[in-house]
């Protein structure tokens, strides 16, 4: 049996993350510089059922059944056998490898779970079609993110820009125009599941304060859609920055966040936010494309570990995943 290979993208949050988790609309989009790739296959000299798995950048040499059953590798390879009912496996590898940072609020761990189940699905003969794929990767975020509103799977399993409210048939964006982002890493480590509970507790002890701020936020994201299937990109700028002016009243940002969103300014950015989850991990800024290298550089001159510029581009109508 030949080895199957598959990857999905990292993503990024450019308008509406916690709010997101309340019932109001955010939007994402794929971030294809960064990948996580997913490789199964045949191990003729193992025994039935034995599933071994490498993920070389965190250390991970193991089998399968030696790993915690609440373990997001072991969740999704889980997820893919209900999916197909099939009981048994044959004895396999599973190679894991991801350039997305993790917990950085680039849907590093929905990226792995996308990975694999397709991956293995495709393995075993029976390829899960995409919405399988993100409801199996969104049950692998649930038990580790608590309360997550299903962006992240669906971003990463579609790899479209999307308009996303929790519950609700999501909406693949097609931009009008390209529009280029700078996207810079704090190097700040924050599990969203923390920033999200902790959102939770103030929510709970200041219910219409938070609820005024996310409806606030779920504005800006309404007209954000607007703009980016309309047009012109470059007036996402303003509404970025008035996204993380409220995220800092909702109490996620942090200094270092603020510090890389005052420095992309200063370097020309329309518009900045942190993305994700907040009080770490990433920020991203909107860039004229001829400015983008001047804002990296100046990111990278204050400190941000990890800068990335990606172009979100209209699709054309060959497009494939
Ligand atoms: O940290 P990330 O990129 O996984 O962002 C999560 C976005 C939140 O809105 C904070 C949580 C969620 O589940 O939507």
């Amino acid at each position: 049996m030949p080895a199957i290979f598959a990857s999905a993208p990292g993503k990024a949050i450019l308008f509406g993350e916690h709010a997101v988790v309340y019932g109001r609309p955010a939007i994402a989009v794929p971030v294809t510089q960064v990948q996580a790739k997913a490789t199964v296959l045949a191990d003729p000299l193992g025994p039935q059922g034995r599933v071994h798995i490498q993920a070389p950048e965190i250390q991970l040499d193991s089998d399968l059944a030696d790993l915690p059953a609440d373990d997001p590798l072991v969740l999704a390879v889980r997820g893919v056998q209900q999916a197909l009912g099939a009981d048994h496996l044959p004895a396999l590898k599973l190679r894991i490898s991801s350039t997305i940072p993790v917990a950085a609020g680039l849907g590093s761990g929905a990226a792995v779970s996308v990975a694999i189940v397709r991956a293995l699905s495709a393995f075993l003969g029976h390829p899960l079609v995409d919405e399988t794929v993100s409801a199996l990767a969104y049950e692998v975020e649930k038990k580790h993110h608590g309360t997550p509103s299903g962006i992240d799977n669906t971003v990463v399993t579609y790899a479209r820009p999307i308009y996303f409210v929790r519950d609700q048939p999501f909406e693949i964006l097609q931009p009008a125009e390209a529009f280029t982002l700078v996207i810079a890493d704090s190097g700040v480590r924050s599990p969203t599941r923390l920033a999200v509970a902790e959102v939770r507790q103030c929510w709970q002890a200041d219910p219409d304060r938070y609820e005024a701020l996310f409806d606030a936020i779920g504005q800006i994201a309404w007209q954000a859609r607007q703009v980016i299937t309309g047009g012109p990109p470059m007036a996402l700028g303003p509404l970025m920055s008035e996204n993380q002016r409220l995220l800092t009243q909702v109490g996620v940002s942090s200094a270092e966040l603020d510090f890389l969103v005052e420095t992309a300014l200063q370097a020309g950015a329309a518009g900045a936010k942190l993305s994700g989850g907040g009080r770490g991990g990433n920020m991203i800024a909107l860039a004229a494309p001829e400015n983008a290298g001047r804002i990296l550089t100046a990111l990278q001159n204050a400190g941000a570990k990890r800068v990335i510029i990606s172009t979100i581009n209209p699709v054309t109508p060959d497009f494939k995943k």
